[in-house]
């Protein structure tokens, strides 16, 4: 045995890619509470060898070591570029520097940003359309053009014979922790999050690729982030209706308070969804983790979102978290905005402006000069059973 472990995932395919454990953000945005992991997988055939995707930069090292465990670096024939977003294809030209006969496989659009972005000769490049095959002697590649997902290059190789998937971003999750989704407990929620974050703004096409895999019979999901599905139908079932726009009954609530009246806006419209039987995720935007705001944007119904009014419009987190609902594009229906200010408003129809363009439709507004008073609370618990009321319908 070699100095890593290489975990054979289904005959002659090897998980050769690396953890993550210190990266703490991605995308200079979404929070990393476990890590990451960029999978990559060695296929050996009779006669030739691929490699799915690499890595991110800065673990070409571990990467490479564990192809050398298996193989002569050298004798790799292929890599398949399902993605060319750096933590991915981060480790390419690395790899082909050091391997003259090696072939990377891409779709156009992917050949040209491989090109571009990481300098890779065109001669090195083969472009694979959708449905194109590739034999690597009893080991059969197939290509699924899956674009947007995340990238407009982003494609699927599936392995025939062993009926493994190879998505890429698609169906992963960003946790360095287990090998297989057994062996992570919250796996749904962090692949929840992770689609919030990532696929959420791309369900159409995110619908598109479930619809063209739909009749592939497919043992193993073996995407190149977090674990690999050994029950690929439980994250099948959860991206089909993630990706449908199903929401429950739950509104998320997000807020800033700077004196305190706003929470006290809040706290009165929480407690009358709560009398409703109405879900609710509640984050003070002060420190809150996009992570788990994305999360809950995939099924929420509604939002409720409650801001101090500043120099004439929202507190600029609220409207950090407007950009966010318009960036994420979640399947909220339904609005209800809070805001108090001193000495003028502007806040609410900056809101309502942007909940328009989102069509979310606004059931209630309510703008209070300084703290609200007992009868302000009242037509806050009047909102909210309207809203509630709307949710239900
Ligand atoms: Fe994991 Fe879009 O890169």
């Amino acid at each position: 045995m070699g100095r890593y472990n290489v975990p054979e995932i289904s005959a002659d395919v090897f998980l050769v890619g690396v953890k993550d454990w210190n990266r703490k953000i991605f995308d200079a945005l979404i929070p990393l509470p476990q890590g990451t992991s960029y999978n990559s997988y060695l296929i050996r055939g009779k006669e030739k060898t691929a490699l799915i995707d690499t890595v991110s930069p800065g673990f070409e090292g571990e990467l490479t070591a564990k192809i050398k465990q298996m193989m002569v670096l050298t004798d790799l024939d292929y890599i398949v570029m399902n993605h060319a977003e750096p933590d991915h294809a981060g480790a390419i030209s690395h790899i082909l520097q050091m391997s003259d006969k090696t072939t990377l496989l891409a779709t156009a659009k992917g050949a040209k940003m491989i090109q571009r972005y990481y300098k890779v000769p065109e001669e090195k490049i083969k472009i694979v359309k959708d449905g194109d095959t590739v034999e690597l002697g009893g080991k059969t590649l197939r290509f699924i053009e899956a674009p947007f997902l995340h990238w407009p290059e982003t494609m699927f190789t599936y392995l025939v014979e062993n009926k493994v998937l190879f998505p890429c971003d698609f169906f992963g999750a960003h946790t360095a922790f287990g090998l297989y989704d057994e062996d992570v407990e919250e796996i749904i929620p962090f692949a929840k999050r992770y689609f919030g974050e990532i696929m959420m703004p791309f369900r159409t096409m995110a619908i598109k690729a479930l619809e063209k895999i739909k009749e592939l019979e497919i043992k193993i999901i073996a995407p190149s982030h977090g674990p690999i599905y050994k029950k690929p139908e439980r994250i099948l079932e959860a991206y089909r209706k993630w990706t449908s726009g199903e929401t429950r009954e739950k509104a998320i609530v997000l807020y800033i308070s700077m004196l305190g009246s706003t929470e006290t806006m809040i706290k009165a419209m929480v407690e009358t969804l709560f009398s409703e039987d109405i879900e609710v995720s509640l984050y003070n935007l002060l420190g809150a983790d996009i992570g788990e705001i994305a999360k809950d944007f995939v099924d929420s119904r509604a939002i409720v979102l409650g801001m101090l009014t500043m120099l004439g419009g929202m507190h600029p987190l609220a409207g950090y978290a407007t950009y966010l609902i318009k960036a994420f594009r979640p399947p909220l229906k339904y609005g209800v905005i809070l805001s108090s200010h001193g000495f003028g408003g502007g806040a609410v129809q900056q809101a309502r402006e942007i909940f328009g363009h989102m069509q979310i439709e606004v059931i209630g507004t309510l703008d209070v000069d300084g703290l609200p008073t007992d009868d302000d609370c009242q037509n806050i618990a009047e909102i909210g059973k309207q809203l509630s009321h709307k949710m239900k319908g």
